[in-house]
């Protein structure tokens, strides 16, 4: 097993991605704390982990609110004594508003949850880390992350600064055993096109999107991502640090 004994903080787990590393992680002997703001979600995923004889621990909660950021890593600490991995993959689209047309509210909701939540946990997770040999934090970043053609503005901004915050963290805490690094998602069959709000969707700017989402080579599946996530956050990956690593099918070396 390849994650036997590690202690893992998922946020976003109870759907997509998310769900497949818990799974997954579970499978390969991983104490897992699951984080999620749908509570239901979290009551399914337990339910199936025990079906299939394993557990983990859910924690309901935002990961923009600081406090409840903040007690994903307290409760892997508590719970299981100490802190591996940090999978920061929480996150919400925007509609596909450019800058002329994206709202406030758009803007900070996805800061906040793209953005703020990471840098919490991570936060967290690396003052821990530093007194406990280190550790890997994974972000769940995006195409989005590396170019302008995937999303709209807050979207691609934030994840351009989730880049950002894995590099920063990457180099700064190399020396102490923390690897940091970022994997850049293409197009993956998940839930996430249910935060998109209709009634918002800047037409005009996804037309122009579109242009560059006909060159998608394939659809994803959460599985694909939760396999690259088992390696980075492994040993198999210990030198592997501030990395930018792609599971697009392609997308971006179109
Ligand atoms: N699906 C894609 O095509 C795609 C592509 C690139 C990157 N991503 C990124 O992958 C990550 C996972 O997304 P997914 O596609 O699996 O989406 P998803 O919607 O299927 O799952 C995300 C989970 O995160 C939870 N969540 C949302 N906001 C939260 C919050 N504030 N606090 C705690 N949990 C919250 C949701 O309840 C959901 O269960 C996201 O960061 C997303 O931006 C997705």
């Amino acid at each position: 097993m390849r994650l036997q004994d590690k202690v893992v903080v998922i946020t976003g787990a109870g759907a997509g991605m998310g769900r497949a590393m818990a799974l997954r992680f579970v499978a390969e002997g991983a104490k897992v704390v699951a984080g999620d703001v749908a509570e239901d979600r979290l009551v399914a995923l337990a339910q199936e982990v025990e079906a299939a004889g394993g557990t983990l621990t859910t924690v309901a909660g935002d990961v923009s609110k600081r406090d409840d950021a903040e007690a994903l890593v307290r409760t892997a600490i508590e719970r299981y004594g100490g802190l591996h991995a940090l999978v920061n993959n929480a996150g919400v689209m925007d509609q596909f508003q450019g800058v002329a047309t994206v709202d406030d509210a758009t803007w900070e909701r996805l800061m906040a949850i793209n953005l703020y939540g990471p840098m919490v946990t991570s936060r967290a997770a690396v003052r821990h880390m530093k007194e406990h040999g280190g550790g890997a934090i994974v972000n769940v970043a995006s195409v989005a992350g590396v170019g302008g053609g995937a999303a709209g503005a807050a979207y691609t901004a934030s994840k351009h600064g989730l880049i950002g915050l894995t590099r920063n963290t990457a180099f700064v805490y190399a020396q102490q055993g923390i690897r940091c690094n970022a994997i850049i998602a293409g197009g993956v069959a998940t839930r996430i096109q249910e935060t998109i709000d209709p009634a918002k969707i800047d037409q005009e700017a996804m037309a122009q999107l579109g242009k560059w989402h006909a060159a998608v080579p394939d659809q994803l599946q959460p599985e694909d991502i939760a396999n690259l996530t088992l390696f980075l956050v492994s040993d198999e990956a210990k030198k592997i640090n501030g990395a930018l690593v792609a599971a697009d099918a392609g997308w971006t070396a179109a």
